[in-house]
């Protein structure tokens, strides 16, 4: 088996800015309760008409950019998302078309906020088995197209944005552990109800705000801990190390009480966290990749570091990856 690691990272979040101060005119709250609730001050909302392709290909072009790769280079391409452009074709097709990505085989997956790291820890069996040489992976959202912005308890968390990488053959251990799991008993706790073939699209369901995520926030809160815990503490045996060996921590950004407690509950220092939920909110399946690519591009990890990504949402779902940068 060959060595897997990222090659190229890029990022994308839509020009316009959705404030705290925003928020309280359109709903029954302050930028107190959201701020000291969850640590989000503002996330960036795509224009009328940006879809999740669009967001997809300016994160991918830029990690294309950034892994000196042309988009003919790319064998296959992986998108992580809940809200893609339409129910089909994938994300992935469609950005394969805007890249010009001749021939990859393309297929989006619905990990939700473990969506990236179910994405790469996909994606990376198929190069290190050789059967493709260069996979696009992507995390991206459009979480304010399925918001219910009447709903105090769900709108001031979501933000849309994207997040790409180039995985490759490399010389040092690259992907050195990946974890998944999953809890299907408990899909009540988040989901968007309608829209679906449980519950196909109606009058009924639009006048009924199905098409809207629905979130039981403070069941999940202390399942989000210990299930985060859990799972780096199992990617980590896994890969034959120890919280000291981790550079730096790079979770889903739910929020950042549920992150602090699973930083001190692994005994992690909060200099080693990085967080970048303040400025985007919760972006599902782009939060993780979106931070990862800002932490490298701010010099945050560097070559030789260990990273540790953590993720956990609906399904529910989790995932957690170890790899030497
Ligand atoms: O993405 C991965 C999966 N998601 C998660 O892991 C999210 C996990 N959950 C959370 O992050 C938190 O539970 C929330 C941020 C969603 C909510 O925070 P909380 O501290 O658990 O608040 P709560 O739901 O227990 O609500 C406390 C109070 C309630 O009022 P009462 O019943 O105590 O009078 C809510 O109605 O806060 C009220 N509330 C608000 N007040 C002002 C709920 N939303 C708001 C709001 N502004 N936006």
């Amino acid at each position: 088996m060959k060595k897997v690691g990222i090659i190229g990272v890029g990022e994308y979040l839509p020009e316009k800015i959705l404030t705290n101060a925003d928020l309280e005119k359109m709903v029954d709250t302050s930028d107190e309760w959201i701020t000291t609730r969850t640590g989000i001050k503002e996330r960036h909302q795509a224009a009328k008409g940006e879809a999740a392709s669009d967001l997809a290909f300016k994160a991918a072009e830029e990690a294309l950019k950034n892994a000196k790769l042309k988009a003919e280079d790319l064998d296959l391409i992986v998108v992580a998302t809940i809200t893609g452009d339409m129910p089909c074709p994938s994300v992935a097709s469609i950005l394969q078309n805007k890249l010009g990505a001749k021939g990859a085989a393309c297929f989006d997956i619905s990990a939700a906020c473990a969506g990236f790291v179910y994405g790469i820890s996909v994606a990376q069996q198929f190069v290190a088995s050789a059967t493709y040489k260069n996979a696009l992976v992507v995390g991206v959202e459009v979480l304010t197209s399925v918001t219910d912005w009447q709903d105090r308890n769900t709108c001031v968390l979501f933000g849309d944005g994207a997040g790409a990488v180039v995985l490759s053959e490399v010389k040092n251990r690259g992907i050195i552990s990946t974890y998944l799991g999953c809890d299907g008993s408990k899909l009540g706790l988040l989901n968007i109800p309608a829209g679906g073939s449980a519950n196909p699209a109606s009058t009924e369901t639009v006048r009924n705000r199905q098409h809207f995520i629905k979130m039981q926030g403070n069941e999940l809160f202390k399942i989000a801990v210990n299930t985060m815990t859990r799972a780096a503490e199992i990617v980590l045996e896994q890969a034959g190390m120890t919280f000291a060996d981790v550079d730096i921590i790079i979770p889903h950004q739910a929020n950042a009480r549920i992150i602090m407690a699973v930083a001190k509950k692994l005994g992690i220092p909060e200099g080693r966290v990085y967080l970048n939920i303040e400025r985007c909110g919760n972006m599902s399946s782009a939060s993780t990749v979106t931070a990862l690519c800002e932490a490298v591009r701010e010099g945050r990890v560097k070559k030789g570091d260990i990273v540790l990504l953590d993720a956990f949402g609906a399904g529910l779902v989790w995932g957690a990856c170890v790899i030497e940068w």
